[in-house]
């Protein structure tokens, strides 16, 4: 059997024995979440953090139990959306991207109806259930990527694979060309900066850090812009061309430069980084276990169910704080009252033994495989989850086609970033190339 804990690198951060022990947010807490997991769901499955609430006076409560998590998302007015980032100005007041963002949700998705239409209409055909039109692309860009080292017989999976292939699928979806992707790199970290080097379960950034993420972000505002009015003129087979072309039933008009924008910008926020993580924990899964592997390899039919065994196991979302309460609540026999932020912990839920058989196996027969919360659930979950399962797929067809075997290779710290996604700084890999 696969050990299914990640590996984890030395840091000072102890080890928790009880839950006040307990601190998922500290820089070096990753190192340890899946000591606590057990640790909540035994006797802190409604975890409170005092004071980082909603509003000031109020209380974070990180929830880890399934049954909890999905209750929260499957209900979104009774349990609304919070800003996890709540947005600062930048130095001089202005915070063009993810103002266009917020334009963007204010007036193309402002209620749960049109929440929904936005993601039938506007991103289902490129990034949800219509993701398999890009097929051929991603493994194009697999194979190519591959072809770079194969012959080497070692790889730093994560800097030489991983982290670049969502890259390339993304500047190819939204029609953005190749040697761009180095730029679209520093402004998708930038993005992302608060969900990295954020403090607390609320990932807020101090006011140097605010200004730090604007100067990285300076000019992506006008490089999309510059490139919808470019791709309005002459349109081609690219996402943010469709965008500049397609009415939007429910407002029954076409979309305007700025909801574009701000289409793109969750695009980027979502797409880069997420996939990286979930493949670069599926490599270790089989170092792990070559048997496993061996398997796989051999009887491909079980790869959706490694996908989708792996992104429960490590999830690379491990949690966020998008939902409030707005009424007095109960869960677990805990009071959780009006205001409080809720934490999802997407992470421990798809670990929760009160829902799952053998919680920490990886089960390829496993019933109901999908059923996991790595994406969320509901109306919100995320818009995003067919390109990255279609990217996991193709990704470990064409990696299994041409590695007959692989295992870790020397210099692995296994150390972590921070934050609140559990991302690997680098892999290094030994494989055997198939014959
Ligand atoms: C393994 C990869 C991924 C994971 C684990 C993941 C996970 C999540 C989770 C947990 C949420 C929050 C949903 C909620 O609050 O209910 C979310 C939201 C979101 N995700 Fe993903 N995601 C992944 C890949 C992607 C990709 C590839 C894209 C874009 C192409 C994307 C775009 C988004 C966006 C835009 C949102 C915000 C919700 C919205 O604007 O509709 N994600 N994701």
């Amino acid at each position: 059997m696969a050990r299914t804990e990640p590996r984890t690198a030395q840091n000072t951060m102890k080890c928790p024995v009880r839950p006040e022990d307990v601190d998922l947010f500290s820089p070096g807490a990753q190192e340890h979440w899946y000591e606590a997991y057990p640790i909540l769901h035994a006797q802190s499955p409604v975890h409170r953090i005092p004071g980082e609430g909603s509003v000031p006076g109020t209380d974070g409560f990180i929830l880890t139990r399934y049954e909890d998590i999905v209750r929260v998302v499957m209900d979104p007015d009774r349990y609304p959306p919070g800003l996890t980032t709540p947005p600062k100005p930048g130095p001089d007041g202005a915070m063009p991207q993810l103002n266009a963002m917020i334009v963007s949700i204010l007036s193309l998705r402002p209620t749960e109806t049109l929440w929904r239409a936005h993601k039938d209409e506007l991103t289902d055909p490129w990034v949800g259930s219509g993701a398999t039109r890009h097929d051929d692309m991603i493994e194009a860009a697999a194979n190519a990527l591959i072809d770079q080292w194969i012959d080497q017989g070692k790889v730093d999976f994560v800097g030489q694979f991983a982290r670049l292939l969502p890259q390339i699928v993304m500047a190819n979806v939204l029609g953005f060309p190749h040697e761009d992707i180095p730029r679209m790199e520093i402004w998708g970290a930038a993005q992302v900066a608060a969900f990295v080097h954020g403090h607390g379960h609320r990932n807020l950034l101090t006011p140097e850090q605010a200004i730090e993420q604007m100067r990285s972000l300076a000019g992506f505002a006008d490089y999309v812009a510059d490139w919808v009015v470019e791709k309005r003129l002459r349109p081609k087979d690219d996402m943010i061309s469709w965008l500049t072309q397609v009415t939007y039933s429910p407002l029954n008009r076409k979309l305007t430069d700025i909801e574009i924008n701000g289409i793109v910008y969750a695009m980027m926020i979502g797409g880069l980084e997420t996939t990286q993580y979930a493949m670069a924990e599926q490599a270790q899964l089989f170092c792990e276990d070559p048997e496993l592997y061996r398997t796989v390899r051999g009887d491909r039919s079980k790869l959706r169910a490694f996908v989708e065994e792996s992104l429960r196991l490590r999830s690379p979302t491990q949690g966020l704080s998008t939902r409030v309460t707005i009424q007095d609540e109960e869960f677990q026999g805990v009071a959780v009252p009006a205001g409080s932020l809720l934490h999802m912990r997407w992470a421990a839920a798809n670990r929760d033994p009160q829902e799952w058989e053998c919680p920490n196996d990886l089960q390829l027969d496993r019933k109901a495989v999908t059923r996991h919360v790595t994406f969320s659930r509901g109306s919100r979950s995320c818009p995003g989850s067919g390109i990255s399962r279609q990217e996991q797929l193709i990704a470990w067809t064409c990696l299994m086609d041409r590695i007959e075997a692989l295992e870790y290779g020397a210099g692995n710290t296994f150390e972590h970033q921070p934050g609140i996604m559990l991302g690997l700084y680098a892999l290094q890999l030994n494989f055997r190339k198939a014959s």
